[in-house]
């Protein structure tokens, strides 16, 4: 199974204090030495982590595939013919949600969505769309043109370890072998964290995890002693 590392949360951390600390770029760069597959970041209509900059900086500089997620809007479709990512992941978008809470209502807008499709897919970019693991949105998703879905791994993921962990997860099961029997390939994320992940092997045929979240907040306190060591023998 191959890697997308979010990084979003690389520049809410950035953007915290205004300057270019911690870079986006650096953090993408490590990602990749470590053997991420891939490099995953949303631009948000509010431009609350990831910026324009950034999403043009990454396209210059990454050795392996971008994913630009974005909503549905003729702003980002604009930006994304421009910059022209590897993967491009469409998701739902409200402006006071925390994070992406659910999945893309591909079923209520089969139209748009597949002529949104179209134009990213006639430009040559591969077209994803993140999707919760309900069969309608499944059979729609293979409707529109995109050649992959992306399961929203968050009811899994909030159920772990609780009596409807298994509930959750077999929707996801289902839905990737309906998705796959429909010629869609399958790749899952959202809310996926070191003690959840090992699930997804049960799934068969998935191809990528995008995670971000979880893999940040790891490097936080995996970071943390050797930086107030360093900081700790520069005041001595
Ligand atoms: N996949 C999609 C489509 C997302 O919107 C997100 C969150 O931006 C993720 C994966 C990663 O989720 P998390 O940060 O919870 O790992």
């Amino acid at each position: 199974m191959l890697l997308g590392v979010n990084i979003d949360h690389v520049a809410t951390l950035r953007n915290a204090r205004g300057g270019n600390d911690p870079a986006v770029i650096k953090a993408a760069q490590i990602c990749e030495i470590a053997g991420a597959d891939g490099i995953t970041t949303h631009l948000r209509e509010d431009r609350r982590h990831i910026k324009d900059e950034d999403v043009y900086n990454l396209k210059k500089i990454l050795k392996v595939r971008l994913n630009l997620e974005m909503a549905v809007t003729e702003e980002m479709g604009k930006i994304a013919l421009d910059v022209l990512p590897d993967n491009c992941c469409l998701v739902p978008e409200k402006r006071q949600e925390l994070t992406t809470e659910g999945g893309l209502d591909v079923a209520g807008q089969l139209e748009k969505i597949t002529q949104f499709v179209k134009k990213l897919v006639d430009a040559g970019i591969i077209v994803s769309l993140f999707i919760d693991p309900s069969e309608e949105q499944v059979k729609a998703a293979a409707k529109t043109g995109a050649q992959f879905i992306e399961l929203h791994t968050g009811a899994y993921s909030e159920a772990f370890g609780s009596e409807k962990e298994e509930i959750e997860f077999q929707k996801l099961k289902n839905a990737a072998k309906l998705a796959q029997s429909l010629g869609l390939k399958v790749n899952a994320g959202h809310g996926l964290t070191y003690e959840n992940v090992h699930r997804m092997h049960e799934i068969e045929g998935l191809i990528e995890l995008n995670i971000g979240h979880n893999i940040i907040a790891k490097a936080v306190f995996d970071g943390l002693e050797s930086a107030v060591k360093e900081m700790k023998s520069l005041i001595k």
